[in-house]
């Protein structure tokens, strides 16, 4: 273990004996958050997505108890949250609801769970567009497992926590954030199919490339009410294209010869969200052949083409996301740059020779500072593996 992880592991346990008195019997478990490299908005309309799990994380440390009450603290958020697992209701606008939904589903599945008190810390960007979200939500589900004596298996467990989303904190998300975060590989992009959930891992072969996320420090409230507005939108989509084609599902099962042919059926915003999914599907399917045959240009060629689909198409970027990625794609050595995760806001992701990703930090620093007067947050992203145990190295405080 890396002696960052370790001293981690030293700081939070000593956090939990302060709250919960003492470190008797703790475990402590992490889940990734995740950068999508190609696939945006195609999960929720069953088609492919391209994410890497990286080494940022949700981490909980956590001790089961011998009734069925639950405490849960967090570094991030002030509030405690506590409830009975006979009882879980969902509390507006808490961050305790992660959690609760999960021990919501897994309860309604028939699991029946123990009580445990948890201190959940995360070094996982909040709302940034890299599945803090998710990454809560599959800690917690690996943490109430393993203190019940419950197996799952992840594919199964992912599809829970994407269930606990959408029905008890209310968000309609697809699949793909919960999926990487129990599936992410070290070294590994995952072409995942959100239609069957099959799933193949794609080295990373592009060179000595490294990931550089930029954060645009934009969070707008806004993005929640658009993510419902696109997800009805598709289905308004597909309700339409059906007359035409009517052994189609979902956007999936639609080419983009087949949404142009029937253009003058769909009004235009429709026209163009169908268009994003259609042709998304498509450069996610040559992405993973590019990523294969090592074809470095053609897979930063397939990336723009999603940042600028999702621009003028889907209309889900913003003038933040939109003016780091035009700086990054003029620094020399730059692969690729385009926004990843919901939109409107958040982050974008550009992949970069080794020896320029010092300055293209650099740039895209002096340049969103200068134009908005904010410092972005850019890190270099390793990509690592999904959702686990850590063993404890730490003396007890
Ligand atoms: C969010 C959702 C995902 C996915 C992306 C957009 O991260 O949680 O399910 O829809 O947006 O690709």
């Amino acid at each position: 273990m890396n002696e960052a992880i370790n001293s981690k592991l030293i700081t939070l346990r000593e956090h939990f004996w302060t709250r919960f008195g003492s470190t008797d019997e703790v475990r402590v478990f992490q889940a990734p958050g995740r950068v999508n490299l190609i696939g945006e908005h195609t999960d929720y309309n069953l088609g492919f997505v391209l994410p890497v799990a990286i080494d940022r994380a949700v981490f909980a440390v956590a001790r089961a108890r011998d009734d069925r009450q639950v405490r849960l603290m967090s570094r991030q958020f002030k509030e405690p949250v506590e409830f009975n697992l006979d009882s879980i209701v969902p509390e507006r606008g808490s961050w305790g609801n992660y959690p609760k939904g999960v021990a919501h589903v897994l309860e309604q599945e028939g699991h029946r769970l123990r009580g445990a008190d948890v201190l959940f810390d995360s070094t996982v960007p909040l709302g940034a567009g890299l599945g803090s979200s998710a990454a809560i939500e599959v800690v917690s589900a690996l943490v109430f497992t393993s203190l019940s004596g419950i197996e799952l298996d992840r594919v199964t467990a992912a599809r829970l926590c994407r269930k606990a989303e959408n029905e008890f904190v209310g968000v309609s998300c697809g699949i793909m954030d919960q999926f990487i975060s129990f599936l992410g590989e070290a070294g590994n992009a995952l072409f995942l199919d959100c239609r069957d959930l099959s799933f193949r891992a794609v080295p990373l072969a592009v060179g000595e490339a490294r990931i550089v996320v930029a954060d645009t420090k934009v969070r707008r409230g806004l993005a929640a009410t658009e993510y419902h507005h696109r997800v009805e939108e598709c289905r308004e989509g597909v309700r339409l294209l059906q007359q035409k084609l009517p052994d189609i599902a979902s956007l999936r099962d639609v080419s983009v010869e087949e949404v142009n042919r029937f253009r003058g059926h769909l009004p235009v915003n429709i026209w163009k969200r169908c268009l994003h999914v259609a042709s998304e599907n498509r450069r996610v399917e040559k992405a993973v052949e590019a990523l294969e045959k090592r074809e470095t240009v053609e897979f930063g060629s397939l990336m723009r083409g999603s940042h600028f689909s999702l621009r003028d198409l889907y209309q889900l970027s913003c003038p933040e996301l939109d003016l780091l990625v035009e700086a990054a794609l003029r620094v020399p050595g730059v692969i690729s740059s385009r926004m990843t995760g919901a939109g409107f806001g958040g982050s974008t992701v550009s992949l970069v020779e080794e020896n320029a990703a010092a300055g293209l930090k650099a740039e895209l620093t002096r340049k969103y500072r200068d134009v908005t007067g904010v410092v972005p947050d850019i890190y270099t992203c390793t990509v690592s593996g999904g959702v686990g145990e850590l063993s404890w190295h730490a003396e007890k405080p």
